[in-house]
């Protein structure tokens, strides 16, 4: 039986009714937000790319993390730029890295907000790369150490979840081995374990000013074009131990958020990433998009898709919009 007993616009006669009938709704409670702490005071230092988004000392980055509590928001993801970089990222798994004095300062200053660490080398290595150089490449085996010594010194200064972003082969099951070692049992990884090496981190590398400084990551970061390679990839992480398992970017991977949504009995995180963020931005600055709508197209489509959790720039806006 069809048309016209059938007519699908019944469904949608009013706000009520299409209220009534919506598959998919979006809390605060799912969003994370990525900051970006820079060492120094009173710093607040706009990402010319991205309109909203600053490069924060850690007085600063703490009064940040005090509004995105109050609106709700699932939690916040940090990445650091230290005051020097070397070959060999020291500056990712110091003590008093940059890091972990801000975790330290946000632990003290807003006990219940959950905090996510970007487990990476590039912003700390002096060639921009995700670790260890060894003959021209970058090389797997000796960066799991800097990565595992990474996530325990976040752990140590007060992280709740670590989440590796390198795309080196193993280090799930080095970072829970090292944190079981030391006694954070009860630390979560969050792997990035479908990352691929795209065009949409551009404006990231100017606000972690993490550019490589020579070549490019796709001898670690995924291929585009790859789907089955990377459900491979996620079943790898998911077997050694990965708690939540993300897709990034998210919305040129929507196919691949459902199939990992369908394969996986873990939650799905996506990462609207900056470039994704910075072209709705600049349309919306010319006039050629609605902000609110665009906005929220974009979080309902990935989370439509399968994703509980959305790592965004939009968190706080959102959460705001949503209250
Ligand atoms: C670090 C890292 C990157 C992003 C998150 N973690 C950059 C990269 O891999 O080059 C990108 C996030 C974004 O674009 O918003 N490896």
């Amino acid at each position: 039986m069809s048309f016209p007993v059938h007519r699908k616009r019944r469904l949608r006669v009013s706000e009520s009714m299409r209220r009534l009938v919506r598959e998919h709704h979006l809390e605060p409670s799912q969003f994370i937000l990525p900051l970006f702490v820079v060492p120094g005071e009173g710093v607040r230092k706009p990402i010319s790319s991205m309109p909203g988004n600053f490069q924060l000392s850690i007085d600063e980055l703490v009064k940040e993390c005090e509004k995105a509590h109050a609106l709700g928001i699932g939690g916040i993801i940090l990445f650091g730029i230290p005051d020097s970089k070397d070959e060999s990222a020291s500056g990712a798994y110091a003590d008093d890295g940059i890091v972990q004095q801000a975790l330290r300062a946000i632990r003290r200053a807003v006990p219940k907000l959950l905090l996510i660490t970007d487990v990476c080398n590039c912003e700390y290595t002096s060639h921009g790369h995700c670790g260890k150089i060894v003959g021209g490449d970058v090389d797997n085996d000796a960066t799991l150490e800097w990565l595992a010594a990474s996530a325990v010194s976040h752990a140590r200064a007060g992280a709740d979840i670590v989440a590796p972003s390198d795309m080196m082969d193993g280090r799930v099951a080095a970072i829970r081995a090292a944190l079981d070692k030391n006694g954070f049992q009860k630390i979560a990884i969050l792997a990035y374990a479908a990352k691929f090496a795209s065009a949409f981190y551009g404006p990231f590398r100017e606000a972690a000013e993490s550019a490589p400084q020579f070549g490019d990551r796709r001898s670690y970061q995924m291929d585009p074009a790859n789907a089955r390679e990377a459900m491979h990839e996620m079943d790898l992480d998911f077997e050694e131990g990965a708690d939540m398992l993300m897709v990034k970017p998210a919305m040129p991977y929507l196919d691949l958020i459902r199939q990992a949504y369908d394969r996986f009995p873990v939650p799905i995180a996506a990462y609207q990433v900056s470039g994704e963020f910075s072209m709705l931005m600049a349309a919306v600055e010319r006039g050629w998009l609605e902000y609110e709508r665009a906005m929220f197209e974009t979080l309902i489509s990935i989370h439509r898709a399968g994703a509980s959790i959305i790592l965004t720039y939009f968190a706080c806006d959102a959460a705001r919009l949503l209250a």
